[in-house]
């Protein structure tokens, strides 16, 4: 088998993880062989920078050294476990990538943008499908201000800044067509999941 590098991405409480969880079950169903992995995240040193990052208060970084530690914390992760999955021909699941860092510090500063796009560049490894899980930022919002969590999480910006975001994943995926699956996510968890795994199937085909 080949491996698969899958990464979904959208605004906070659009349904990711239940989706992710999904298709964990359904690889495991298959006698599939995967991993299933997260950003900020992923190795003992990504979790380390996640804290820095999310903690209350973080926002005395500018925009453009956040964007720094993200693309550290992925650097760390893409060395230790994406990178060595990929070579031992695992499917890789891994809730939000490249593209986050793209939206939610690229959105901020076109400074911002640019670093995220060369060192995405420099660690030169590409998920062979995205699935953007797209939702109306009202529900979403609500969902993710609902969550239990000790995080100072980007949902505290507020429903403008959730639309941005929103329309920032959807104009890099018009841009990546070719990459960047939009899912509806305004549908039950089931319909979602048998849209992304027919995707799959496309893919592997
Ligand atoms: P995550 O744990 O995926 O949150 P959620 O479960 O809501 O999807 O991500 C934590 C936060 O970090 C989220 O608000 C998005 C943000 N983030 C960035 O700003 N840049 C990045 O590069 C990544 C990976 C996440």
């Amino acid at each position: 088998m080949k491996s698969i590098f899958i990464s979904f991405e959208g605004i906070d409480g659009c349904g990711k993880t239940t989706q992710i969880n999904l298709l964990a079950k359904h690889f495991a169903k298959q006698k599939k062989s995967f991993v299933k992995t997260e950003e900020p995240g992923g190795t003992e040193g990504a979790n380390e920078i996640r804290k820095i990052l999310l903690r209350e208060n973080n926002f005395q970084w500018s925009v453009e050294s956040e964007t720094l530690l993200f693309m550290a914390a992925r650097n760390d992760h893409v060395e230790k476990v994406i990178k060595p999955a990929i070579e031992d021909n695992k499917i890789v699941i891994c809730d939000r990538f490249m593209d986050s860092t793209i939206v939610y510090q690229g959105m901020r500063s076109p400074q911002a943008k640019k670093l995220s796009l060369i060192l995405f560049e420099l660690i030169g490894i590409y998920p062979d499908i995205t699935f953007l899980i797209d939702m109306d930022p009202e529900i979403a919002l609500d969902r993710a201000l609902n969550r239990v969590t000790d995080e100072d999480r980007f949902e505290n910006y507020g429903i403008n800044f959730q639309r941005q975001l929103r329309q920032s994943f959807l104009d890099i995926a018009k841009t990546h067509s070719d990459r960047i699956k939009i899912i509806d996510g305004n549908r039950s968890p089931q319909q979602v999941a048998a849209q992304i795994n027919e995707s799959i199937e496309t893919l592997v085909k």
